[in-house]
């Protein structure tokens, strides 16, 4: 199966634009690992919204240099909307043909990788677009950590009894290969880019309710979160998972615990 990028809406958009802190810390986070001078040409692959393309136009002093792409419609609609320097077009990470050879210096995916169908032909493609000498920053999910978070505690038990039991289809979180750590490093490499630096990542976000945070789960996963199950159980999973999350309130409200890997790579 493929990532599915039909089932957003301006809703889920907004939710995301609203709710996005998480990302959007861990992504400047990243931007800062690389580097990046004055006016320097930046591609952020999979910007959604265009919250961090916009910082780092700012932060460049973007002289129409900073281009963001997301595959989803919605989203490139409201960060347009913002106005700007910064570009935004509908597009891939598979298929940059949009961009010349050695046109960036840099290249940002911040929480986007684990989403990509075909991460080695997005590293190609990513390796033609950076000048020699330019970095590529990914902030992603490498499948050993995707059980050992919050979100995998409480849906992993849900989907093992009935209903869920026997109808659930994971792929629709995230298609292609599900990448280790070790897989990501082998990809890097195979690709013919130099890893400079890689890290283990441990977040927390904290939401009012179960139903802020599912809110916000969907969001961030375009409309996919409950499409693991049929049609017909999405109502009750929804509702499940609410109750789950709720029942881990505390003085700080929700918080929700995951893992990840920040990689910087360089076009030698
Ligand atoms: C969790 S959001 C991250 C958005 C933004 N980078 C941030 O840090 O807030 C994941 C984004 O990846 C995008 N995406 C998924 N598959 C993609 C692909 N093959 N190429 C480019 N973007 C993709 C989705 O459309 C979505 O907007």
């Amino acid at each position: 199966m493929t990532t599915s990028f039909t089932h957003d809406s301006r809703h889920l958009a907004e939710s995301y634009e609203r709710g996005s802190d998480l990302q959007f810390e861990g992504g400047k986070r990243l931007v800062e690992r690389l580097g990046l001078e004055e006016g320097a040409p930046v591609l952020d692959i999979g910007c959604g919204t265009g919250r961090l393309t916009r910082w780092i136009g700012e932060r460049l002093g973007s002289r129409g240099s900073v281009v963001g792409i997301d595959p989803l419609v919605e989203r490139i609609r409201l960060a347009r909307s913002h106005g700007g320097a910064v570009r935004f077009e509908v597009g891939q990470a598979e298929a940059l043909d949009a961009f010349e050879d050695a046109s960036f210096d840099a290249v940002c995916m911040s929480s986007v990788l684990h989403w990509v169908t075909d991460k080695a032909k997005a590293l190609a493609e990513i390796r033609r677009v950076l000048r020699p000498g330019g970095r590529l920053g990914v902030t992603t999910i490498p499948h050993e950590l995707s059980g050992a978070g919050t979100v995998a505690r409480v849906l992993q038990p849900l989907l093992r009894r009935p209903p869920y039991a026997g109808h659930v289809d994971l792929s629709a979180l995230g298609a292609g290969k599900r990448c280790t750590t070790a897989d990501l490093v082998t990809l890097v490499l195979e690709s013919r880019l130099e890893l400079v630096e890689l890290h283990v990542t441990q977040h927390a976000s904290h939401h009012e309710s179960g139903e802020a945070f599912l809110g916000f789960a969907e969001a961030s996963s375009f409309g996919n979160l409950l499409r693991i199950v049929p049609e017909e159980l999405r109502g009750a999973l929804r509702a499940d998972l609410v109750s789950g999350f709720d029942d881990l309130r505390g003085p700080d409200g929700v918080v929700v615990r995951g893992w990840g890997v920040l990689f910087v790579a360089k076009r030698t």
